[in-house]
């Protein structure tokens, strides 16, 4: 035995002897292993056994934007770390914290300018729906207000809070009853939807749905609305700019706060620096994660207008490591770097000639319903007939996410369909190779089936 398979040994059983594996189930890991990686260069991360893959999720979770091993980025923490790594939270700021929201001010759209910092997607979620509860009674506007609105299919975090309002990953039911006041309306999903209407009708619905449910709950215990601009669910649903004008015009109408999600979105993953601004949709607060430091830092934040945050006297809100300077200079140098590099317009063209080029392999393929996406973030809508949409209730999706594995590009199912979210600095002839990957394992796939 060698000591690199020693080492692999020891390694996959101190996994199973001591990690518990979230939302896989356990036999899955038992079967396939835990996903041991060794190192990172660029886009391509090398396992434990030594296969080399392009990693087109970015780190599984979208949240590397940035690719791997950025000297840039560890420089900017080494140094914060070296001055000083942290400081505490309410009034205490460190140099980067202060920075950081000025930036985040700059780039987010419309007059959002005030900035509470997280940990990471769940706690910006709780973050926000509690900032929205306070500012409705504190501000004496709607002194009942508890209640929140959010979407079928919606993921926004596994804390309490944040999973009250969520519906995608089966991560709800075991732990009800959920946090009192919460309900769901039809959210607007691509290609099919649970009514088989036509699209632009069914995201008119959507809309309509809010106002009705605003009105069943009584709108003076509505405090806030909760949406990702662009949802994950069953691959990248984008949604029409006329479906978010109206739920803005709804939830002026009614005072309700509404607060857009962009833990995945933020950052350029769909080609604009947050994807809200495809629709033109400025949020009373907007929530944010994951690529804010490009995977590099546990950290999220959470912003909102002057009036909303002046509305508090004291926010009564705290995570212990919220605005940490190390993370927070992580962010900048990522921030920094995106910028420089012009990385969120390079997301919108190369991801434009990504989804053309992945449409021209296989939106024509018989278990193929759709091929759709924006900026840097695609997937593949499968089918198992064309006539009727219907889903795989199998396991096709995922063998061909394994098959492409197998092939050395990573990528991911989610739901109905499989998606790519590769970091910004990935190349057009890396994308290539992930569209020649794709199309191979579906063919492959289906051919083994008899589905093609
Ligand atoms: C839209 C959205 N909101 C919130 C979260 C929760 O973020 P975290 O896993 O960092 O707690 C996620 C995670 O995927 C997400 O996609």
């Amino acid at each position: 035995m060698t000591a690199a398979t020693s080492n692999a040994d020891e390694l996959t059983r101190l996994a199973f002897e001591h990690c518990l594996f979230p939302v896989i189930d356990q036999e899955t890991v038992r079967r396939e292993g835990p996903r041991i990686y060794v190192k990172g260069e660029g886009i391509e991360l090398t396992d434990l056994a030594g296969n080399t893959m392009l990693d087109m999720m970015g780190s599984h979770t979208r949240a590397n934007s940035l690719g791997y091993g950025n000297r840039e980025i560890a420089q900017a923490v080494f140094d914060q770390m070296s001055a000083v790594h942290y400081v505490g939270t309410t009034s205490h700021f460190a140099e980067p914290t202060i920075r950081l929201a000025a930036s985040l001010a700059e780039l987010t759209p419309g007059s959002l300018k005030r900035v509470a910092f997280t940990s990471g997607g769940s706690e910006s979620v709780e973050t926000a729906l509690k900032l929205a509860k306070q500012y409705q009674r504190e501000s004496g506007n709607k002194p009942r207000a508890y209640k929140t609105i959010s979407r079928w299919n919606a993921y926004h975090g596994s804390s309490m809070g944040a999973l009250s309002v969520t519906d995608w990953l089966a991560v709800r039911e075991i732990f009800e009853p959920r946090v009192p006041g919460h309900s769901f309306i039809p959210n607007p999903t691509r290609y099919r939807n649970p009514f088989g209407m036509e699209e632009e009708a069914y995201f008119e619905l959507c809309a309509t749905y809010l106002e009705r449910e605003i009105e069943l709950q009584g709108p003076d215990t509505v405090a806030a609305f909760i949406g990702e601009p662009v949802m994950q669910a069953n691959g990248v649903q984008v949604p029409s700019r006329h479906y978010w004008q109206r739920v803005r015009e709804i939830c002026d109408k009614h005072g309700v706060l509404l607060i857009a999600d962009e833990v995945i979105t933020g950052f350029g993953r769909t080609g604009t620096w947050f994807a809200c601004e495809h629709f033109g949709l400025e949020p009373d607060i907007l929530t944010m994660a994951k690529a804010l430091s490009g995977g590099y830092a546990p950290i999220g934040a959470v912003i909102t207008t002057d009036a909303i945050a002046d509305a508090i006297p004291m926010l009564r809100h705290v995570h212990t490591f919220a605005g940490h300077a190390s993370a927070a200079a992580a962010a900048n140098a990522a921030i920094a770097i995106k910028r420089r590099d012009g990385l969120v317009d390079a997301a919108r063209d190369n991801g434009a000639y990504f989804g053309a080029e992945l449409a021209a392999a296989l939106e024509n393929h018989p278990i193929v319903g759709q091929v759709r996406g924006l900026g840097l973030w695609h997937c593949v809508d499968f089918t198992a007939d064309r006539a009727s949409k219907a889903k795989f209730e199998d396991d096709t999706v995922s063998v061909i996410v394994e098959s492409m594995r197998a092939h050395g590009v990573l990528a991911c199912r989610i739901g109905t369909a499989l998606e790519m979210s590769p970091p910004l600095i990935t190349t057009r002839s890396q994308l290539d190779t992930a569209v020649e990957v794709c199309a191979r394992a579906v063919h492959e796939v289906a051919r083994e089936r008899g589905l093609a």
